[in-house]
């Protein structure tokens, strides 16, 4: 069966120019019931739309803000604020190590709510000798609002834009910049995985570093128990399990993530937690080559896991 994520199929964008383009329900409905999803079609076929069977992009927004209000429990839970920061850390050192002084920035490509970037503002565990700039960028404006307004409510130091994860243009000028992703690598397929990883390169980013869903036999079991408990949602409970089910395994990652040219990719494996039930969430990571042994050398000073990589 061809997965596929409700949430993907509700919002389109045109790539140029990010306008908001109109989806047909029925439209929807029928990929989903095409791909044998009679469960995601029953849900899509209840969302509003206009006589036209236009969906109606106010209602669509208002549900994709509360579904990732719920997936950031997600996040909490599985603390990946802290399992970010302990790669992020070295990775900047290393970084700002080769380049003294220079400006640092830490880019959330598909930031949805901004979570993971308003952990970071508020814990302010990056804190090293400069001050780490902090952006979300997701394509979708509404999440990109929530996100904002909820960094204002805490005046917290980072901010948000909107902005295409195949066309990054959020580098800091004359200075470090770190892409990372929480949740976002399984929704691109075939040749738009190797093109992510690509863009990133090309604009100069010093390194990359992106969690997601690790493939394990389990993960499916362990998304359907942890969605079933904490989500109430029908459609944040059908994405969250069958983005469990398209994760992406270790090897496909490596080589898409080859394709970021004069990168260095790596899969992070925590120590310790082999247990699939807690292996939940696993970052790819791609360095310049100069910068790889002062990571390890960071790493290695808190050893909690090890990399593992075709070329390591
Ligand atoms: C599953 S959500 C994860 C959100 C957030 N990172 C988190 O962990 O809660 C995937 C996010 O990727 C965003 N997204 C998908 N494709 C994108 C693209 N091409 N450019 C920018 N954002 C994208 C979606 O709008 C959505 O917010």
């Amino acid at each position: 069966m061809h997965l596929l994520e409700i949430s993907d199929l509700v919002v389109d964008h045109d790539p140029a120019t990010l306008e908001r383009l109109p989806v047909r329900r029925d439209a929807v409905v029928a990929r989903l019931a095409a791909a044998g999803d009679r469960r995601g079609a029953r849900i899509a076929a209840g969302l509003a739309c206009d006589g036209d069977g236009v969906l109606d992009p106010c209602a669509v927004d208002r549900r994709l803000v509360a579904v990732h209000t719920e997936l950031q429990r997600l996040s909490e839970e599985l603390r990946i604020g802290e399992r970010i920061a302990e790669l992020l850390r070295p990775i900047l050192a290393a970084a700002s190590a080769a380049e003294p002084g220079v400006p640092l920035r830490v880019v959330d490509v598909g930031c949805g709510l901004g979570y993971l970037v308003r952990w970071l503002a508020a814990s302010a565990v990056l804190s090293t000798a400069q001050p780490v700039d902090l952006v979300g960028v997701d394509f979708n404006a509404a999440l990109v609002a929530e996100a904002e307004r909820l960094a204002r409510a805490e005046n917290l130091p980072c901010r948000f834009v909107r902005g295409d994860a195949f066309a990054p243009d959020q580098r800091a000028p004359g200075g470090v910049t770190v892409y990372v992703s929480t949740g976002v690598l399984h929704h691109f397929r075939g040749s738009d995985l190797p093109a992510f990883f690509a863009a990133q390169s090309a604009s100069g980013a010093a390194a990359f570093c992106h969690f997601d869903i690790a493939a394990t036999g389990l993960a499916p079991i362990g998304a359907h128990v942890f969605h079933r408990a904490r989500m109430r949602d029908p459609l944040g409970r059908h994405d969250g399990v069958v983005s469990a089910r398209r994760a992406h395994d270790d090897a496909t990652l490596l080589r898409a993530a080859g394709h970021a040219d004069g990168m260095v990719p790596l899969v992070y494996e925590p120590r310790g937690r082999s247990n699939p039930f807690c292996t939940t969430l696993r970052p790819v990571i791609g360095v310049r080559p100069g910068l790889l042994p002062a990571l390890r050398e960071g790493l290695g000073r808190r050893p909690s896991g090890r990399l593992v990589g075709e070329l390591v």
